[in-house]
């Protein structure tokens, strides 16, 4: 069997948070979810996922996900350490399979990698091989150290690392393969004998090498694959270079993305060809974008699908559906469950919640649309307020084809409006109106002549 064990039982604690540090997200998904991921897509038999600080919260984002947990006791005076963590699940596999140990704070390996160095593994029938990188900064990693021949015979962590062991620029990644059999032979054996007084698992390696096993050695040259999550910056850099990553791919797919460096796509999100990302734009994971949009300004959209040519300029579009050749902004705002029909408009400050727009209607400025059903064609005008609620309940309003609602109305609801008719400005309409008539609800205009020179 091949057995992935993911340790994620740390506090984390120069992140500094309340949450642990697995749970903090790049690009719209958590730290953890990347690594499980890549077990998944290593098909592995089962992975394991060590859990101790802030377990319940792990456990509980992690419930529908292909894995198991096993809690590490945590907390003052109980063992600790990389090593310890993966000594609890040595039940969990027999001398014969094939364990497969991951960090749980490196979301940035490749599937490749994972795949080639598994391969690499079988290949060479090793007893245990370190996946290890050469870096420039080789500061806070286990430096990897090779003897006479070459071999690797031990890691020497950070902290206990002589000047001339700290100038190895050879690391450590985390990544870890071993044979049941090397692990349960090795494990009862790790001592605190460090500056951490922790058991490490990288302590595993020179064990083995006294025994007389030869530890392979899978190295790669890209530095950022490794990156790890100790502290918030370097979940920054995390995050930048998963950015990266993810903006590039869209460009390889033909999206234009004239701002890489600040455009936010999450992990998940889809774009069609030709749409066109300008400026600070932030689009997250669960959202569908169609061939030929354009999205400019500080827009943000999450949840929704939006259709081919569909135009959005500065606006916030949250759980909603944008149909084919809508426009909408600068400083529009759909809230959850607003779906405009085809061509439609929404323009300057103009909220939409909970509503269904028609095709070719529009709403150029300064208006609430709130649980409404607008038919096709409905001209909105400037301020029209759908007054949808009365302090307890919440109120529907329907208004047919080809209305044509005035500046500064308010439409009171319950209220229906009927095909083609008209509201004249600035009415408050508390009564449906019927098709093809005319509403007008305001006082008599009174001018009162020379009224200014009357003055004092
Ligand atoms: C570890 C390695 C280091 C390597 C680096 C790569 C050891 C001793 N050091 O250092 O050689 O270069 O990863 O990123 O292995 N964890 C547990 N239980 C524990 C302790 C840790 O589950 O008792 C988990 C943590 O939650 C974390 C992971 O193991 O996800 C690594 O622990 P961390 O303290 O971050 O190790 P590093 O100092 O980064
Ligand atoms: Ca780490």
């Amino acid at each position: 069997m091949k057995i992935a064990i993911i340790l994620a039982a740390g506090e984390g604690k120069r992140m500094k948070s309340k949450k642990p540090k697995v749970l903090h997200e790049v690009a719209g998904k958590t730290v953890l979810s990347y690594v499980v991921d890549l077990c998944t897509g290593a098909q592995m038999d089962k992975t394991i996922v060590i859990v101790g600080h802030g377990e319940d919260q792990v456990r509980a984002r992690f419930e529908e996900e292909p894995v198991e947990f096993i809690s590490q006791p945590v907390g003052e005076g109980k063992p600790y350490g990389t090593g310890y963590a993966v000594s609890i699940a040595a039940d969990e596999f027999e001398d014969d399979d094939q364990v497969l140990i991951l960090t749980g704070d490196t979301p940035l390996f490749t599937q490749e990698t994972i795949d080639d160095f598994l391969e690499f593994v079988a290949e060479k029938k090793l007893e245990g091989c370190v996946l290890t990188a050469m870096v420039s900064h080789p500061f806070g990693y286990g430096r990897i150290i090779r003897g006479a021949n070459s071999n690797v015979v031990a890691i020497v962590e950070e902290r206990d690392a002589t000047d001339k062991e700290k100038a190895i620029t050879e690391v450590n990644t985390g990544i870890f393969a071993f044979t049941g059999r090397a692990l349960h032979s090795t494990l009862n054996r790790l001592e605190t004998e460090n500056s951490q007084n922790e058991l490490y698992l990288t302590d595993v390696v020179k064990l083995l090498v006294q025994e007389g096993h030869q530890i392979g050695a899978y190295t790669i040259g890209d530095e950022e694959e490794m990156l790890g999550i100790n502290s918030r910056v370097q979940l920054a850099k995390t995050q930048a270079v998963m950015r990266r990553r993810i903006n590039e791919s869209f460009m390889e797919e033909g999206v234009t993305i004239t701002h890489p460096e600040i455009a936010q796509v999450d992990y998940g999100a889809k774009i069609g060809r030709d749409t066109i990302i300008e400026g600070p734009v932030h689009i997250d994971g669960d959202t569908v974008i169609g061939e030929d949009v354009y999205i400019r300004g500080d827009s943000r959209i999450s949840g929704s699908k939006i259709g081919d040519h569909v135009v959005i300029e500065s606006s916030v579009i949250e759980s909603s559906t944008v149909e084919e050749g809508a426009s909408i902004g600068p400083f529009a705002h759909l809230r959850p469950n607003a779906h405009l029909g085809k061509n439609v408009h929404i323009g300057n400050f103009v909220e939409v919640k909970n509503s269904v727009v028609g095709e070719n209607t529009k709403a150029g400025h300064l208006a609430y649309i709130g649980d409404g059903e607008v038919g096709r064609g409905v001209n909105i005008g400037c301020g029209v307020i759908f007054a949808n609620y009365n302090g307890k309940e919440k109120f529907r309003t329907v208004v047919h084809d080809h209305a044509f609602i005035g500046s500064n109305v308010n439409l009171v609801a319950p209220m229906e409006v009927g095909e083609g008719s008209y509201i004249a400005a600035g009415s408050t309409i508390t009564k449906a109106v019927d098709a093809g008539d005319l509403a007008v609800e305001r006082s008599v205009q009174k001018n009162i002549p020379g009224w200014k020179k009357k003055q004092k």
